[in-house]
């Protein structure tokens, strides 16, 4: 059942080709738990994937990938202002959210076109244009890779941070999340708070937005920026934006008062700052090599014009952390997971 010698240049978004040992996909738990019999039988490692939109191949991967396809998407429960949606792990996280804008459910209009699936969402705890999932998240069901069993996950336990979750961190590769359930809100109220969104609306003159206006803004912002991965190979932010020391922090801004930062609210002595603004500091913004690089509008995404080694992107990567080390004394870390 599994396919031998497999590319999965057309499983990456970045585009890149790299053989696995074997591939396969799963529909069901049940299928999925048949293929880790014959994953434990063949005795090689696993990898998970859902839309490949956060992973950079930078070798033939010796090991068995499987690709999770588990659909579904239903109301399980209702109150007067809220609703818990449960979706299958497999579906594409923008199909989801146009779903719950058809049922006029609030809260993820936000993510809107953000690519990959539903059961990666809680992995890196997925952000955009000020919601985090963490905001409307209720529980996941994940199956247990060495036990086989399913185990619930409350938002406690998904311990989520900013691009992060326990399943990156403490369980990572050790689950396999099958379906995700949101709490979404009836009476919808939009979140305009990133500057961006406003700026799109009063453009277009919408004074009381309503959540499909804030999605379509969104993807008209995410559209400007952005490169869509099916004309340039690329896996969105390749960094993460860091957080620093205030003390740090102060020190750069003397020199470049007109650096992006944003305090923490939950703890005074760190700040967040853009890595874009840093990259594209350090003199890497548009740069080319071959036929890859960094994006010609966002220096934090590194891209593929076609043909490229994930190798060669990694090591780009390695001398973007080097430069703006060197450059601001910051240290960046890779937010999209290396292969
Ligand atoms: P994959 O790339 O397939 O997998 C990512 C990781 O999760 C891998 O380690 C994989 O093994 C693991 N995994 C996947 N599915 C499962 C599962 N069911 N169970 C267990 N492990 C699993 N991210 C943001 O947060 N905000 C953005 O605004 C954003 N913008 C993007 C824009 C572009 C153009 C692109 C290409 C990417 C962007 N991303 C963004 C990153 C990406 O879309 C998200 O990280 C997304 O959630 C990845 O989903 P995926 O299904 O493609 O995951
Ligand atoms: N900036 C530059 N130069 C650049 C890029 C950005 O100076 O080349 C500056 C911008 O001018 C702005 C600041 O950096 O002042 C922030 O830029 P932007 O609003 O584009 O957002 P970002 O911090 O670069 C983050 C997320 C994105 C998410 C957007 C919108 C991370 C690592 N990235 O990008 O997520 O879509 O905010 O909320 O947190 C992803 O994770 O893959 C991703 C695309």
């Amino acid at each position: 059942m599994f396919q031998a010698n497999f590319d999965l240049k057309s499983y990456n978004t970045f585009g890149i080709s790299a053989k696995c040992s074997f591939f396969g996909t799963f529909s069901s738990v049940e299928e999925l738990k048949s293929s880790l019999t014959e994953v434990k039988r063949l005795n090689l490692p696993l990898m998970i994937l859902g839309g490949g939109s956060n992973i950079l191949l930078t070798k033939d991967y010796h090991g068995i990938v499987l690709r999770n396809e588990i659909k579904g998407f239903a109301i399980i429960n209702e109150t007067e202002n809220q609703v818990i949606v449960k979706s299958g792990a497999g579906e594409v996280w923008h199909e989801f959210v146009m779903k719950c804008l058809d049922h006029n459910l609030a809260g993820i209009e936000n993510l809107s076109l953000i690519p990959g699936s539903v059961g990666a969402s809680p992995m890196q705890n997925i952000g955009a244009y000020g919601v985090e999932i963490k905001d409307v998240f209720h529980r996941l069901e994940a199956l247990h890779i060495e036990s086989g069993e399913i185990h619930l996950f409350d938002k406690s336990g998904c311990r989520f941070g900013y691009r992060e979750s326990v399943f990156k961190r403490e369980l990572k590769d050790q689950y396999v999340i099958t379906s995700v359930e949101f709490e979404l809100q009836k009476n919808a109220r939009v979140n305009t708070s990133y500057g961006a969104i406003n700026e799109e609306l009063a453009n277009k003159k919408i004074t009381k937005p309503t959540i499909k206006d804030v999605s379509d803004a969104v993807i008209a912002i995410r559209q400007s920026k952005l490169p869509d991965p099916k004309v340039i190979g690329n896996a969105g932010s390749f960094f993460k934006n860091p957080v620093i020391d205030i003390e740090l922090a102060k020190k750069i801004l003397l020199e470049y008062p007109e650096m992006p930062n944003y305090p923490d609210r939950s703890n005074s002595n760190q700040t967040k700052l853009a890595a874009g603004w840093l990259i594209e500091q350090a003199g890497f913004k548009g740069k080319r090599i071959e036929n890859y690089g960094v994006h010609t509008k966002q220096a934090l995404v590194l891209v593929n014009y076609g043909g490229s080694e994930g190798k060669d992107i990694y090591n780009l990567s390695s001398d973007i952390l080097a430069a703006v080390k060197e450059k601001f004394g910051v240290d960046l870390e890779r937010e999209v997971n290396i292969m």
